[in-house]
């Protein structure tokens, strides 16, 4: 099966063997079927973070998980139990509509439900785990049922134990979110407060949040049905404070993000457009004109260039600000 609608970088590669499954007795068949037949899965859901690096794959199995249904509320709050292959921009929008508040901020982000907790996914000052009440995941070898609360899914930057300690072990079967009823909004990061002003917008709605993340998203970022991309390739660098003031002595206008421990983040994207990288383009390939940390596929790109140029744009930052930038998206 062609794999080019299953990435959002649009890479055009190729999956021997394709499952969909809708059930955890769908996923176990394919495991063991897999199994049987010595076939290393790779398992998928919106492919929005993924880059596919070889022309071909032997197996490829879709989360089809579907159904979203609140499980419980009281006055505050409610929870919404979603299966884990829905659509995650669907999953806000249908909260919104419901007047259930929490997820407001991150609306218009690519991919699955089940991939929002794998990578912790946030934007606009709000991470999935600020909403995050537990998830359901199946083991893959012994399909033993397993709920994770927030604890279990040590979410970081970026980061959760699904990619670290049990890369590879399980498949996120649903994810359970508790949202608010009564909104305690969050609009003082970046533009949000700018474009609600601009609107004459002064004690917005979730909706009217949305709505203004929707547009900055839509302004900076390559909407993938045009361009296939990834979103942020890289993550942002912390840097120590002491690193952080040499830079700033030479670069006086670096954007930053003092961390609680001290540390400095840096934005990456300022980083390589610094190194002269933002709007390139090779052939099929190039980094966006908007925001440099997104590598872009204009058509017909391979995943391999992609990633020789993330690896040279990687280079070019540590030669230059002797930094490290670490892929965010998962290179398969
Ligand atoms: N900047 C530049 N040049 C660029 C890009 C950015 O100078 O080419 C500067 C901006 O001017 C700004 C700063 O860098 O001062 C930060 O830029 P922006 O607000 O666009 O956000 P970001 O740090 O580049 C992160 C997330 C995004 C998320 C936005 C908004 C990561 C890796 N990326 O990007 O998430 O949408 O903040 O919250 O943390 C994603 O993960 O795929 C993603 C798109």
């Amino acid at each position: 099966a062609p794999l080019s609608k299953f990435n959002t970088f649009g890479i055009d590669a190729v999956a021997d063997f394709m499952i969909e499954v809708s059930n955890n007795q769908e996923i176990k068949e394919s495991m063991v079927w897999a199994d049987q037949e010595r076939l290393t899965p790779v398992i998928l859901g919106g492919g929005s973070n993924v880059l596919f690096t070889q022309p071909s794959y032997p197996l490829v199995i879709v989360n089809r998980l579907m159904g979203i249904e609140k499980i419980k509320e009281d006055e505050e709050y409610v929870w919404v139990r979603s299966g884990a292959g829905e659509v995650w921009h669907q999953l806000v929008l249908y909260c919104i509509t419901q007047g259930w508040g929490g997820v407001e901020n991150l609306s218009l982000i690519p991919g699955t439900v089940g991939a929002a907790p794998m990578q912790n996914i946030g934007a606009y000052g709000i991470e999935i785990k600020e909403v995050f009440e537990s998830l359901e995941a199946i083991h893959l070898t012994t399909f033993e049922v397993k709920k994770f609360s927030k604890a279990d899914c040590q979410f970081g930057y970026r980061e959760s134990v699904f990619k670290k300690d049990l890369k590879g072990k399980y498949f996120i079967t649903s994810v359970v979110l508790k949202l608010t009823k009564v909104h305690q909004l969050n609009t003082s990061y970046g533009a949000i407060g700018d474009v609600l002003s601009g609107k004459g917008i002064t004690n917005p709605t979730i909706k009217q949040v949305s709505d203004a993340v929707i547009e900055i998203r839509q302004s900076k970022l390559p909407n993938p049905a045009e361009i296939g991309n990834a979103g942020s390739f890289f993550k942002n660098p912390v840097v120590s404070n002491r690193q952080f003031k040499q830079l700033r002595a030479i670069y006086p206008e670096m954007p930053n993000y003092p961390q609680p421990d001290g540390q400095v983040k840096v934005p990456a994207g300022w980083l390589i457009e610094k190194c002269g990288w933002k709007g390139s383009r090779f052939g099929a390939i190039g980094v966006h004109e908007n925001q440099a940390l997104v590598l872009v596929n204009h058509g017909g790109g391979s995943g391999k260039d992609i990633k020789a140029l993330a690896m040279k744009i990687r280079k070019s930052v540590q030669d230059k600000f002797e930094i490290d930038i670490t892929p965010e998206v998962n290179m398969l």
